[in-house]
C-alpha cells in the first residue's frame, strides 16, 4: 500500500502566481516518487489552474458542502467531483474551532462526498469522531495542540502518537498531522505506524514538501 501525503495550503498563498510557483515545483520534485501519492489540496479558487496543468500529483479540497442550492459562498461536493478533484479534507480542527463545524455537519459533509465519488479524509482528535461504518475511510489524526498555525513547530509527542494509530487498528489507512516536517515526517511512519502525513505549514515550502516525501521513499 501507497502512503500519502497531503498538502493543505489551508488558505494561503495570497496570488494565483504564488500559487503556480509552488504548484510547479512541487509537482516537479515529487514527479518520481513511487511509493508516496502527493495530494495537493489548495484553496478552491486554484483549483481550476492545477486541474488544466498536466499534473503528476493528485489533487484535493480542503472542504465541501452537501448540497448545492441557496447556500450563498459554499461549493457542493458534486461541483468538486464534476471539476476534476479526487480527495477532500473533511472536519479539520480549524473548520471545527473557527466555523462551528459540528459533527452533525461533518456528517452530512462526508455522506455528499462519498455520494459524488470523491475519497474523503476526515481529520478527528478522537476515535470517537469517526462514525461507525466507514472502516475503508482515510483518517487524519490531528491534535489540535500540535497544530503548527504557521507558526511555530510543536509535533505531538511520538510515543502518543502510536498509541493512537494502535487504537485504530480497524482502519487500514490513517495519517498523522500537527507540525508535520522534513526532520519528523520518517518517525511518524516508521515510528509511530502511519501510512501517511498531513503537512500545513511545511506544505508551503515545496523544498520541504520534496524532502518529506524523500524521507517517507
Ligand atoms: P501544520 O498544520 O502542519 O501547520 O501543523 C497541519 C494541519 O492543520 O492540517
Amino acid at each position: 500500500m501507497k502512503s500519502i501525503i497531503i498538502a493543505n495550503w489551508k488558505c494561503n498563498p495570497g496570488t494565483l502566481a504564488e500559487a503556480e510557483k509552488l504548484f510547479n515545483s512541487l509537482n516537479k520534485g515529487v514527479k518520481n516518487a513511487k511509493k508516496v501519492d502527493v495530494v495537493i489540496c489548495p484553496p478552491f479558487v486554484y483549483l481550476p489552474y492545477i486541474l488544466n496543468t498536466k499534473y503528476k500529483v493528485h489533487v484535493g479540497a480542503q472542504d465541501c458542502f452537501w448540497s448545492e442550492g441557496a447556500y450563498t459562498g459554499e461549493v457542493s461536493a458534486a461541483m468538486l467531483k464534476n471539476l476534476g478533484v479526487e480527495y477532500v479534507i473533511l472536519g479539520h480542527s480549524e473548520r471545527r474551532k473557527n466555523f462551528g463545524e459540528t459533527e452533525e455537519m461533518i456528517g452530512k459533509k462526508l455522506q455528499a462526498a462519498r455520494k459524488s465519488g470523491l475519497k474523503p479524509i476526515l481529520c478527528v482528535e478522537k476515535a470517537s469522531q469517526i462514525p461507525q461504518n466507514c472502516k475503508d475511510l482515510i483518517v487524519a489524526f490531528e491534535p489540535a495542540s500540535a497544530i503548527s498555525g504557521g507558526g511555530a513547530f510543536n509535533p505531538y509527542p511520538l510515543q502518543k502518537a502510536r498509541e493512537m494509530r494502535e487504537s485504530l487498528v480497524d482502519f487500514p489507512m490513517v495519517l498523522y498531522g500537527g507540525s508535520v516536517n522534513s526532520q519528523n515526517a520518517r518517525d511518524y511512519i516508521f515510528e509511530a505506524g502511519f501510512e501517511g502525513l498531513l503537512a500545513g505549514k511545511a506544505s508551503l515550502d515545496s523544498k520541504e514538501i520534496i524532502e518529506i516525501v524523500k524521507a517517507i521513499c
